[in-house]
């Protein structure tokens, strides 16, 4: 199950996500908004969060019109580790080297098409681990204590 959410600026996009989470038979959950009116992309990139960290959902996808505050919202909740992207590339590598369980897009940001093909990057991309997995065990560390005691 993904999670997705998206403020006033983010719904039209999301609406194309939700497109395409269907054609790939993938299931989701919608957080809102729900309409055109102006919102707050803390309510509902929060609500989101909140369903990946507690194990309700798997990943979420978030969106507003730059994907940025979004993205810090979803990032505010313990557990989530989110990415915003404009761009294949950086989807990919968030997947094997941070294990980024949310995806933030930008509606002013990335057109329709490249959108879809971040989204299908991200999803398709597994965690490599290896070295990498001390080093997301560390952003954990530093989530809980804010620090990692090194310094
Ligand atoms: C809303 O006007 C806009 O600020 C929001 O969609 C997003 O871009 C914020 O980061």
């Amino acid at each position: 199950m993904i999670a997705l959410a998206s403020d006033h600026v983010g719904l039209t996009l999301k609406k194309t996500i939700m497109e395409l989470l269907e054609e790939k038979g993938l299931t989701y959950r919608d957080f809102g908004t729900y309409s055109q009116e102006r919102c707050d992309y803390p309510v509902y990139g929060s609500a989101a969060a909140k369903a990946v960290a507690e194990g309700t959902c798997e990943r979420g996808i978030v969106i507003c019109g730059t994907g940025v505050g979004i993205s810090l919202s979803a990032n505010k909740i313990h557990g989530i580790r989110c990415v915003v992207c404009s761009e294949p590339y950086s989807a990919k590598l968030s997947r094997l080297h941070n294990n980024t369980n949310m995806l933030a897009l930008g509606s002013r940001v990335a057109g329709e098409d490249l959108a879809r093909m971040i989204v299908e990057t991200w999803l398709e991309t597994p965690f490599e681990g290896g070295r990498h997995q001390r080093r997301v065990e560390q952003l954990a560390i530093l989530e809980e204590k804010q620090t990692l005691g090194e310094e």
